[in-house]
C-alpha cells in the first residue's frame, strides 16, 4: 500500500515514517521543507533501511499534488504539513490561513480527484482551548484562542462538512498532546528553527549549553508545585498510534476524533528535574511572568483511543528525557553543520 505523508520531513513525520516503512508500507513524503530537512529522511531511510519516495512540494499547488496522484495509486494520506507555531500565528494570520486550511483544502480536492479519500489528520489539543476541568474527553466543547488554534477548529469542521457531503471518505482526526522524545537511535528528533517555543526542546538546548537557562512560565498556577501541567508524549508512541489509525481507517463508518496522549500531567518543574536525572545535566532556570495565552492544566483522557484504534503510550517521561538528550546531545545543531552561537539572539538571556 502506498502511503503519501505531507510534512513527513518534520519532527512527527519522520517518525512516523520509520513505523510506516517498518509495517510494510510504501512512503512517499511530500514536503516543502519550509521547517524541515532533506537530512532527515536520509537517516530515516538508514533506521528503516528501506527507501523513501521524497517529492519536494507544496500542498496549496495542485499541480505538484496531481503529479504525486497521477505517478502512484495512494491508498491514504497521513497529513502533518502545516504551521505550527503559535505566536508566529498570532504576527502572520494570513500566512496560517493560508498554508494549514487553503493547502488541506487543496490537498483534499487532489485527492478527490484521484479517487483517493482516507485521510488521517494532525490536529491538536489546542483545539480544547481552555478546558473546564481534566482529564480532556473528546466531547469536551472547542474553542481556540490564536490563529494557529483556529486553523485546526476549522479544518476539523471542514473535513466533517467533507465526510457528509460525500460518506465514502474516511477520516481520523487526531488531537496530539504535547509530542516530545526522539527516536531510540538520536539519529533524528526534533529540529527547531532559532530559539525554541516549545519547553522540552528549550530545556535540552538549555542542558547542552545553547541557551543560558530556562525561563519558567509563571509558577503560580493551581497545580501541585504552581507550574503549568501538559501531557508530554513520546513521539514514538504517537507515531504508532498513526499506524494504528491507518490499520483501522477502512472499517470506520463516521470521522472520527481521537485524543493521542498518556492522561498523565507532569509540571514544568517536573519535566527538569526529570530531564536533568536521564541527562546527568544541571538545567538552570528562572522563575519568569506567565506566558499570555498558556492555562494551568491540560492532560488527555486518551481511553476512546486505547477501545477504538486498541493503542495507548507506552513510554515514560524518563524514557522521553533519555531520548531527548541522546537526539540532543549526538545533533547540538539539529540537522545543521554548522555551529550556531550561544544564544546570542535569545532575549531571554542576560549577556551582562
Ligand atoms: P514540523 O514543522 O516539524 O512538520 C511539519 C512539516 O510540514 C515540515 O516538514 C514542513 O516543512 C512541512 N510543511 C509546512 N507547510 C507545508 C506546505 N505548505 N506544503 C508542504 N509541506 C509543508 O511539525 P510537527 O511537530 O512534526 O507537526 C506536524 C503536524 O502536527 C502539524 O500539522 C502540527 O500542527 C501538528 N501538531 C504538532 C504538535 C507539536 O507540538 N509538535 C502538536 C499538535 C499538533
Ligand atoms: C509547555 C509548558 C509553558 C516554554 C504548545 C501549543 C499547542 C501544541 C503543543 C501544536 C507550559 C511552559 C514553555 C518555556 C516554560 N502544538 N514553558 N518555558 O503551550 O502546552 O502547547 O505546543 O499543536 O498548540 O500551544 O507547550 O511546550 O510551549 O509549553 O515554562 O520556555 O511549559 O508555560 O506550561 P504548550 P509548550
Amino acid at each position: 500500500m502506498h502511503i503519501l505523508v505531507t510534512g513527513g520531513a518534520g519532527y512527527i513525520g519522520s517518525h512516523t515514517c520509520i513505523l510506516l516503512l517498518e509495517a510494510g508500507y510504501e512512503v512517499i513524503v511530500f514536503d516543502n521543507f519550509s521547517n524541515a530537512s532533506k537530512e532527515s529522511i536520509k537517516r530515516v531511510e538508514k533506521i528503516a533501511g528501506k527507501p523513501i519516495t521524497v517529492i519536494e512540494g507544496d500542498i496549496r499547488h495542485r499541480e505538484d499534488l496531481d503529479k504525486i496522484f497521477d505517478a502512484y495509486k495512494i491508498d491514504a494520506v497521513i497529513h502533518f504539513a502545516g504551521l505550527k507555531a503559535v505566536g508566529e500565528s498570532v504576527e502572520e494570520p494570513l500566512n496560517y490561513y493560508d498554508n494549514n486550511i487553503h493547502g488541506t483544502i487543496v490537498l483534499c480536492e487532489a485527492m478527490a480527484a484521484h479517487g483517493c479519500r482516507s485521510i488521517v489528520f494532525s490536529s491538536s489539543a489546542t483545539v480544547y482551548g481552555e478546558p473546564h476541568t481534566t482529564p480532556i474527553k473528546e466531547d469536551f466543547p472547542l474553542s481556540a484562542t490564536n490563529p494557529y488554534g483556529r486553523s485546526k477548529l476549522f479544518i476539523e469542521e471542514m473535513l466533517r462538512d467533507l465526510y457528509i457531503s460525500d460518506p465514502a471518505w474516511k477520516i481520523v482526526l487526531l488531537r496530539y498532546f504535547n509530542p516530545v522524545g526522539a527516536h531510540i537511535s538520536g539519529t533524528i528528533g526534533e529540529d527547531p528553527h532559532g530559539i525554541p517555543n516549545n519547553l522540552m526542546p528549550f530545556i535540552a538546548q538549555t542542558a547542552v549549553g545553547k541557551r543560558a537557562f530556562l525561563s519558567v512560565f509563571g509558577d503560580d498556577y493551581d497545580t501541585h508545585d504552581g507550574t503549568g501541567v501538559r501531557d508530554y508524549i513520546h513521539v514514538m508512541d504517537l507515531a504508532d498510534g498513526h499506524v494504528k489509525a491507518l490499520e483501522k481507517i477502512e472499517s470506520f463508518n463516521e470521522v472520527m476524533t481521537i485524543n493521542l496522549g498518556t492522561g498523565k500531567g507532569y509540571s514544568v518543574l517536573d519535566m527538569v528535574k526529570a530531564f536533568e536525572k536521564a541527562s546527568g545535566k544541571h538545567v538552570p532556570y528562572k522563575i519568569a511572568p506567565r506566558r499570555a495565552g498558556d492555562i494551568a492544566k491540560c492532560f488527555a483522557d486518551p481511553s476512546y483511543a486505547k477501545k477504538i484504534l486498541g493503542w495507548e503510550a507506552t513510554r515514560s517521561i524518563k524514557e522521553m528525557c533519555e531520548d531527548s538528550w541522546r537526539w540532543q546531545s549526538n545533533n547540538p545543531n539539529g540537522y545543521a553543520e554548522e555551529i550556531v552561537g550561544v544564544a546570542e539572539k535569545d532575549p531571554r538571556v542576560n549577556h551582562s
